[in-house]
């Protein structure tokens, strides 16, 4: 990373979330002598017991926070020579519902880490974005690059988008030290039950219906969690400043297919599957092109989507009482009494 040392003390934000908790387990086990202070506000979609197994190993440290609170972040970051920001509101259908809670977060709290980055000498900040922010693609489009126009559909993507427009706008203005990830559609291991794959797994297993969204035949590119969480590691060790990187899996499929793959590997009844009304503005068609990563970063993805699916089937099954704790809102009183003691 343009000569400066390797970070090797991370602020991760968001990391009691999906990507961020993957994340903070692969540096700690990629990377010998760095340390993690997660800073996460708790919202829903933050579950203690992504990370449980963590609790007081040397090398990491929780702290309850929100990322636009400026006092909170500044304290946070002392000592830190990095910060990595998965704090995010993240679901497109929740934003429909209610946008406010995602300009909140995805752009005054990144404005907020911004500010605090760039008051910080020596500090670099990996902003963790999507692929959302390029809008929809017909059937016959090329896949995104860096350079497709941002084109934002949902409240989530807008505000995804607004925030890499400030992260790049802090480059190029103060050259604060800042590189913007956008990747595509992520599944694996403690992935909230309100996105695609983990609705469907658990639903199948349940014995619940399957709600399709309209037709089905909406394209996702799906990359396996760990491979994201891979490319974020080397952007951030590698990345130049102002610089954008796309990942993706190069594993674009209908979602219909996802479905029916999840009822085969499940055994669960097909006719589970049904379809619903369409969310508002769906976007059609995501698909990524990663060959800058590729070429830039020494990055590839390396699972595949059959065998990546299958060992995400695998996990929910062994892990349901995870899954069955944060459906039945029950992760909520532990994580009541988790909270509780951490701040007695
Ligand atoms: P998630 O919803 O699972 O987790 C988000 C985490 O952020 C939670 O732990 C939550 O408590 C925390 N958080 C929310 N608001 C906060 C605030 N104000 N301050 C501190 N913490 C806060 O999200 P995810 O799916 O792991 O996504 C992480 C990041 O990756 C997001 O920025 C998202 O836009 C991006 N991303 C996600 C995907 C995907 O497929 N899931 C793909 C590309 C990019
Ligand atoms: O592309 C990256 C993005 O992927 C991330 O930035 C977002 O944070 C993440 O939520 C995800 O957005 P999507 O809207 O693509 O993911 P979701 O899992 O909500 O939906 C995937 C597809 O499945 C989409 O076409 C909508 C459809 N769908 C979703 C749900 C929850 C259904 O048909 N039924 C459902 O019940």
């Amino acid at each position: 990373m343009s000569g400066a040392a390797a970070p090797r003390r991370l602020l991760v934000t968001g990391g009691l979330g999906f990507i961020g908790s993957n994340f903070i387990r692969t540096v700690l086990a990629e990377r010998a002598g760095w340390s993690v202070v997660n800073l996460d506000a708790c919202t829903y979609a933050g579950n203690p017991a992504n990370l449980a197994d963590l609790e007081g190993r040397a090398g990491y440290r929780f702290v309850r926070g929100d990322i636009a609170d400026t006092a909170a972040v500044a304290r946070a970051l002392e000592g830190c020579d990095a910060v990595v920001n998965f704090a995010a509101e993240t679901h497109v259908d929740r934003s429909i519902l209610s946008a406010a809670p995602f300009v909140r977060t995805n752009v005054v709290g990144t404005l907020t880490l911004l500010d605090a980055v760039r008051a910080r000498a020596g500090c670099r900040m990996l902003q963790v974005s999507t692929d959302e922010v390029y809008g929809a693609l017909g059937p016959a489009d090329p896949p995104f690059t860096e350079s497709t126009p941002l084109d934002p559909t949902s409240p989530y993507a807008a505000s995804k988008a607004a925030a890499d427009h400030l992260a790049l706008a802090y480059a190029r203005t103060y050259g604060t030290d800042v590189v913007v990830t956008r990747c595509s559609n992520n599944y694996g291991p403690y992935q909230f039950p309100e996105k695609l794959i983990p609705l469907m797994i658990t639903n199948a297993v349940e014995g619940a219906p399957l709600p399709v969204y309209g037709d089905g035949q909406q394209v996702r590119d799906w990359i396996h969690v760990e491979d994201h969480c891979a490319g974020l590691l080397a952007a951030l060790e590698r990345g130049v400043a102002g610089e954008v990187y796309n990942f993706g899996g190069r594993s674009e499929r209908p979602n219909l297919e996802i479905v029916r793959r999840i009822i085969a590997l499940v055994g669960a009844d097909a006719a589970l599957l049904t379809h619903v009304a369409d969310r508002p503005a769906h976007d059609r068609r995501y698909a990524v092109d990663p060959a800058k990563a590729e070429r830039v970063l020494g990055w590839r993805a390396r699972h595949d989507l059959a065998s990546g699916l299958e060992r995400t089937v695998a996990w929910y099954r062994t892990h349901e009482a995870w899954w069955r704790a944060v459906k039945s809102g029950a992760y909520r009183d532990f994580y009541r009494t988790w909270y509780e003691e951490r701040t007695a």
